[in-house]
């Protein structure tokens, strides 16, 4: 008996209550550094160095975060779902909660790749974390940040919106959905699929979207949400 299908799109508010900074709450990222210097297309061309620090920053903060109960939820959902997450985040904390099924829509912090070829990933470990301009793969190409930066395609968002088109179920988690194409992933939901969105200052969505508006931190909604689904 095939389980439903359960799509989560989250951003960086499930990464809050880990300690992980979001980015245009108060006192976010983008208001501590300039986001087209830090992580765009343009950014890393003008000035790598700060590019590769600016990312540096964030793995060093990353090691010191631990999954939190929203993403622990996620995972106690596989029991009753084929759940499939969607994350704008960088962060490995889903993968470190267990969850199985992770796509990202905007790269990996932990990993990194060749400035010649997209397809050559490495992974990064506790004990090297940093990366200059200088960095090499093992195979002599230097490296940048695993990111999607501002200005380049999404690889993902073709496999992103063939699973909300299979979803039965759709959940938007700590997304302001200010940034496309993730933020457009709602609307390829089927008619009649139930859709929850939890956060504490969610976007302003159309009410006719008929979407389930849980007011709330991640952990708390995901309490919400586990009860709206018992
Ligand atoms: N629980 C749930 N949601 C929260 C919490 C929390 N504890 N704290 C804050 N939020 C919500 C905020 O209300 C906001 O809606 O998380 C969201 C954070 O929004 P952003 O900082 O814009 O983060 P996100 O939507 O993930 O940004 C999308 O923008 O800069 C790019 O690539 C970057 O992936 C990122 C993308």
């Amino acid at each position: 008996m095939n389980k439903p299908i359960l799509v989560v799109s989250t951003g960086a508010g499930i990464s809050a209550e880990s300690g992980i900074k979001t980015f245009r709450d108060a006192d976010g990222l983008w208001e501590n550094y300039p986001v087209m210097q830090v992580a765009s297309a343009d950014g890393f061309r003008r000035d790598p160095e700060l590019v590769h620090h600016f990312y540096n920053e964030r793995r060093k903060a990353l090691i010191h975060a631990l999954p939190n109960d929203a993403h622990r939820a996620l995972v106690d959902l596989e029991k009753d779902y084929d759940v499939y997450v969607i994350t704008q985040n960088v962060d490995d904390l889903h993968e470190r909660a267990g969850q199985k099924n992770v796509l990202h829509l905007h790269g990996e912090l932990m990993k990194i790749r060749s400035v010649y070829d997209p397809d050559y990933i490495e992974d990064l470990d506790i004990d090297h974390l940093e990366t200059t301009p200088a960095t090499r793969g093992r195979n002599g190409d230097p490296m940048r940040p695993h990111i999607v930066f501002f200005q380049e395609p999404v690889p993902n968002i073709e496999k992103a919106v063939e699973l909300v088109q299979r979803a039965d179920i759709f959940v938007v988690i700590g997304t302001s959905l200010v940034v496309y194409p993730a933020a457009g992933l709602l609307h390829y939901v089927r008619p009649g699929v139930p859709v929850y969105y939890i956060d504490p200052n969610p976007a302003d969505i159309p009410s006719s979207a008929g979407v389930h508006i849980i007011r709330a931190t991640a952990t708390e909604g995901m309490k919400i949400l586990q009860r709206e689904l018992a």
